[in-house]
């Protein structure tokens, strides 16, 4: 077991606590370091829901933990009231148990008042070292990925809003940024090509509106791909063990109850990532609830209503990547993201479906509807014969 301190920003300033995790399910924590940009302050009405760190949470589900801490007007550059280092949240961020770093600054910097090509050369400088130094420290390597900022738009008068200047950015800002990445070997996400061509991605052409940051954190879910790739291999399901437990278990049972009851129960413990697994039955031409595990559930479900009404309609699997985006979708857990359901069946008729949600966007893959497809197939034939 280990115990450390996160931190997590909220609307209102900081709420520190305690947190102690087991070492087998401690989450990978990534902590987004940055300006206003990065606070969210384009979405500052909806910010929770829209901010990229956010949107990215959403992405990542139970994979990872996003912290942001970005801050309204931050520089790099140190000789400023403006300071990032002079915020205190480096160094929140850097004791908050991260392992993965996302740094961009540079947009305030370009404000005349503050611009010194040393000044914030120097500055970032400071902080990418202050992160690797956690590798030497720690026994985990930290990585830390150090974005572009997104373009700047100019206002119909003429002028770019805050003083900030495109100009700057392109040919001072983003060139240092990519030396320094050169110089410490580190990757570079650039928000850069992602905005230029798109001035409807903003409020008042500096900072992104929701559309700009779900772009942000579509680019960042990318980037970071490689890393997700090492977390989610952890969590991929063991389906040889799952069926064969699910041939075991029900072969033994006549009861069709008891058997539907203990694959539910099977299917929560071994896949990973999930909020809600169980089965709809057919009973007077209505889905109705039977046996699951996760949260209450409604308890009747039209045909052709809901994902679950779809599948038995169609006959067909559903695969929801994002239930929010199918339309009819029935929210028992609002927790759920997306979903699975597969049709079962007795003697060709369809018998009812097997529900699956998770909190996590894209958590079912084309192979995990195959696994699941063969163990249907497996249940049915123990069940009916
Ligand atoms: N989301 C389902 C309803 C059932 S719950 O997920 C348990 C649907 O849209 O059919």
């Amino acid at each position: 077991m280990c115990t450390y301190h996160i931190i997590v920003r909220q609307n209102t300033g900081f709420l520190c606590y305690n947190r102690t995790m087991n070492n087998d399910t401690q989450k990978n924590i990534i902590a987004c370091l940055g300006d206003s940009i990065t606070y969210g302050h384009g979405v500052s009405a909806t910010r929770t829901k829209d901010a990229w760190t956010f949107v990215l949470q959403k992405m990542l589900g139970d994979r990872a933990e996003v912290l942001n801490f970005g801050i309204n007007g931050a520089s790099a550059s140190e000789g400023c009231p403006e300071s990032y280092r002079r915020t205190g949240l480096l160094d929140r961020a850097l004791s908050s148990g991260a392992g993965t770093f996302i740094l961009m600054l540079g947009s305030n910097d370009t404000k005349d008042r503050i611009w010194n090509a040393q000044g914030y050369k120097m500055g970032l400088r400071g902080i990418i070292s202050d992160i690797l130094r956690l590798q030497r420290d720690g026994s985990d390597l930290p990585k830390l990925f150090l974005m572009l900022p997104p373009a700047m738009f100019a206002l119909e008068d003429g002028q770019t809003a805050y003083g900030v200047r495109a100009d700057l950015l392109v040919n001072e800002v983003i060139p240092i940024i990519n030396r320094l990445a050169q110089d410490y070997c580190l990757p570079v996400i650039d928000l850069y090509s992602v905005t230029k061509d798109h001035p409807e991605y903003y409020l008042e052409g500096v900072h992104p509106n929701a559309a700009g940051n779900l772009a942000i954190a579509k680019a960042v879910r990318a980037a970071t791909e490689d890393w997700l790739k090492t977390t989610s291999e952890k969590t991929m399901t063991d389906y040889k063990t799952l069926i064969s437990s699910v041939k075991a278990v029900t072969s033994e049972c006549p009861n069709l109850i008891s058997n539907l009851a203990n694959v539910s129960a099977l299917i929560w413990e071994y896949m990973d990532d999930l909020n809600w697994a169980g089965f709809y039955l057919m009973e007077n031409g209505k889905l109705v609830l039977g046996p699951f595990q996760g949260k209450v559930a409604c308890t009747e479900i039209e045909i052709g209503s809901g994902v679950c009404g779809t599948a038995v309609a169609t006959g067909k699997t559903q695969l929801v990547p994002n239930v929010h985006e199918f339309s009819g979708h029935i929210a028992c857990d609002s927790a759920s993201n997306s979903e699975i359901v597969i049709p079962l069946r007795k003697n060709g008729e369809i018998f009812g479906v097997l529900d699956i949600d998770s909190p996590t966007l894209e958590r079912f893959t084309e192979e995990d509807k195959d696994h699941l497809e063969e163990l249907v197939r497996i249940l049915q034939t123990t069940l009916f014969g």
